[in-house]
């Protein structure tokens, strides 16, 4: 039904208008209590087994949405209804803003992609904040910080702080997106100068907020695109500053594997070609920090085999966002019965033991 409704409907251009209609509707959806039981009786994957213990937090299982998706908090029912054992917000910025032109999100079919150039469009962190208040939550719930585009790079350390301050009551953990490609220079944040400040401020934040309790847990997402002497430099900022974990990874700014009609376009390519890069990079970082960061695996994940690849490779958690729209709403209850069918076949009965030994 999905993929009758994607290849004659959905898949039509304006990309980001048929984005927007799904969200308004999922937003509605979530909002009404027989609805959302509904989408929760048809869609809710069994879990059995998959529980997930990280970052202090229980995890039914360890797949949720990534950042991007629900951007200004609005879905966050719908899409834990649909499946999802976490959702990330986000990413918010202390001001809102209309992001890049329109058009700015590319649908590549053939390669099972996206492109975009979205720049963080969003409401704002006092729109967010209004929203989360009103959530009764049942699932963790990540906050992704951003900075406006007008601050200018030596600011952003405030642009995240404000953003912390405005909803640290409302989220399990952060996300300081160091990594996405659509606002000039940010990438550049991820740097040894610009990291380390930034780090520094929102770790004196956290405490400041935590008041004297235990700080909630901050990570740190990072660009596919980096060579590893630089994901070196993040990570041992990352233990330096006792970071949580690591989100890995963003888009990525390579587009040489595409023969798609929409290769040139600028932006970041999320989806099937970004999976091999992003386990590779989970790969590393397991290596390189003997297990001691959690991972949250994000890039490329269509099915419970891709699932079964990150957690092999060393993450912890994992998260999708491209497959979840050439899925569709079946998309969760899938990836997990798979994962459960390969936990049959190769005999584990627990996702600890996919952990590789550091
Ligand atoms: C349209 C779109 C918008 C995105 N916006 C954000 C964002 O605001 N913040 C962020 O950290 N990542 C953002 N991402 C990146 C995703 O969170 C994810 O890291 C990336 O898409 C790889 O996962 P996937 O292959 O499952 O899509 C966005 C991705 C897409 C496709």
């Amino acid at each position: 039904m999905y993929r009758f409704l994607y290849r004659h409907l959905l898949s039509r251009p304006d990309a980001e208008l048929i984005h927007d209609l799904t969200l308004g509707g999922l937003r509605r959806v979530g909002g009404i209590t027989p609805a959302r039981a509904l989408l929760e009786k048809v869609f809710s994957p069994n879990t059995e087994g998959l529980a997930v213990s990280a970052l202090g937090l229980q995890f039914a299982h360890p797949l949720g949405l990534a950042a991007g998706f629900d951007k200004n908090a609005t879905c966050i029912p719908a899409m834990n209804a649909l499946g999802f054992s976490f959702v990330e917000v986000g990413t918010v910025t202390p001001q809102p803003q209309p992001g890049n032109p329109r058009p700015r999100l590319f649908r590549l079919t053939a390669d099972e992609a996206f492109i975009n150039r979205m720049g963080f469009p969003g409401a704002g962190q006092e729109a967010v904040r209004h929203n989360l208040r009103a959530l009764r939550k049942r699932c963790p719930v990540g906050i992704s910080l951003g900075k406006n585009k007008a601050t200018p790079l030596a600011d952003a350390p405030q642009d995240y702080c404000a953003v912390l301050h405005c909803l640290y009551p409302y989220g399990d953990f952060f996300v300081v997106n160091v990594s996405s490609p659509n606002t000039p220079g940010l990438r550049e944040l991820q740097t040894r100068e610009h990291l380390d400040t930034i780090l520094t401020s929102l770790k004196a934040s956290m405490h400041d907020l935590a008041n004297g309790s235990q700080a909630k847990p901050l990570l740190v997402k990072i660009s596919p695109d980096m060579t590893w002497a630089e994901i070196d430099t993040v990570l041992e900022l990352a233990l330096r500053y006792q970071i949580s974990g690591v989100v890995a990874t963003n888009t990525t700014t390579d587009h040489a594997a595409l023969q798609n009609q929409y290769a040139g376009e600028v932006g970041g390519l999320s989806g099937r070609p970004l999976r091999e890069r992003s386990n590779e990079i989970i790969r590393y970082i397991y290596r390189q920090t003997g297990g001691e960061l959690c991972i949250i695996g994000v890039g490329g994940i269509f099915s419970g085999d891709d699932i079964w690849d990150k957690l092999r490779s060393g993450a912890t958690l994992v998260q999708a966002y491209t497959g979840l729209i050439y899925g569709g709403p079946a998309f969760v209850k899938k990836a997990l019965a798979r994962l459960r069918q390969r936990m049959r076949e190769e005999g584990i009965d627990s996702l600890s033991a996919l952990r590789p030994s550091p």
